[in-house]
């Protein structure tokens, strides 16, 4: 299954990536995941996109793209992946088309998440993450049992630095900007899901998966 999971910030890519690796057993490659252990890692990638990170505003085509195919060409691609947070523009986009293209291989899905602009603020002002095996959380939505301390393996949650309203409303305004016409770019290409991200997190993985399992 090769898989992309579009949607705004806060629309629940992550989670639901998460829950699939664990299903079909395929990677899921996060770009933000990436860039932020780059930044924290201090190498020359993450320094060069950290400022635009913390500004909301993307890192630039060149450097994504670039993880994105490295990414590809591992191993564990084989079976199959998910992207979750790429591509973002049309350029990315069109880039990862050349890229599947060079490797002989073919987009299963793009699933598109709806999320309400409010609803999103709220998703991404209460999101904790944990700071060692990446399980994320939610302290109304899908709290842990104990506040700031995660369930699967003891280890510390933290907020991400983006995740200030100021930051989330840039990063939502950059979404409709660059990202969002990309559900008619996948629509004309055929391959775009639709998927009421509305819903409790439950309910929208049993309703992603039906959908996987379709056709
Ligand atoms: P990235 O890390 O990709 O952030 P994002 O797109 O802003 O998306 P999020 O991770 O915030 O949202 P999500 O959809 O994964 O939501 P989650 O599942 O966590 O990118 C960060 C930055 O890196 C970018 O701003 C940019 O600078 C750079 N970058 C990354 N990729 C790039 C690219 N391709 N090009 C250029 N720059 C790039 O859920 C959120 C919260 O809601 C959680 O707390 C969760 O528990 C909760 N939740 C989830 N689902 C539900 C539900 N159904 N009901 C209630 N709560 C829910
Ligand atoms: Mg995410
Ligand atoms: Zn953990």
């Amino acid at each position: 299954m090769k898989l992309i999971l579009l949607g705004p910030p806060g629309a629940g890519k992550g989670t639901q990536a998460k829950m699939l690796t664990e299903k079909f057993n395929i990677p899921q490659i996060s770009t933000g995941d990436i860039l932020r252990a780059a930044v924290k890692d201090g190498t020359a990638m993450g320094l060069k996109a950290k400022a635009f990170m913390d500004a909301g505003g993307l890192v630039p085509d060149e450097v994504v793209v670039g993880i994105v195919r490295d990414r590809l060409l591992e191993a564990d691609c084989d079976n199959g992946f998910i992207l979750d947070g790429f591509p973002r523009t049309v350029a990315q986009a069109d880039a990862l088309q050349v890229s599947l293209q060079t490797m002989g291989k073919e987009l299963d899905r793009v699933i598109s998440l709806d999320v309400d602009a409010e609803a999103l603020v709220e998703r991404l002002t209460g999101r904790r993450t944990c700071k060692v095996c990446g399980r994320g959380y939610h302290v109304k939505f899908d709290p842990p049992g104990k506040a700031g301390i995660c369930d699967a393996c003891g280890g510390d949650l933290f907020q991400r630095d983006d995740d200030r309203e100021e930051t989330i409303r840039k990063r939502l305004q950059v979404y409709a900007d660059q990202t969002a016409p990309l559900i008619s770019y996948y629509r004309d290409a055929g391959a775009l899901m639709e998927l009421d991200g509305m819903q409790p997190i439950p309910q929208v993985q049993e309703k992603m998966l039906s959908l996987l399992q379709a056709n």
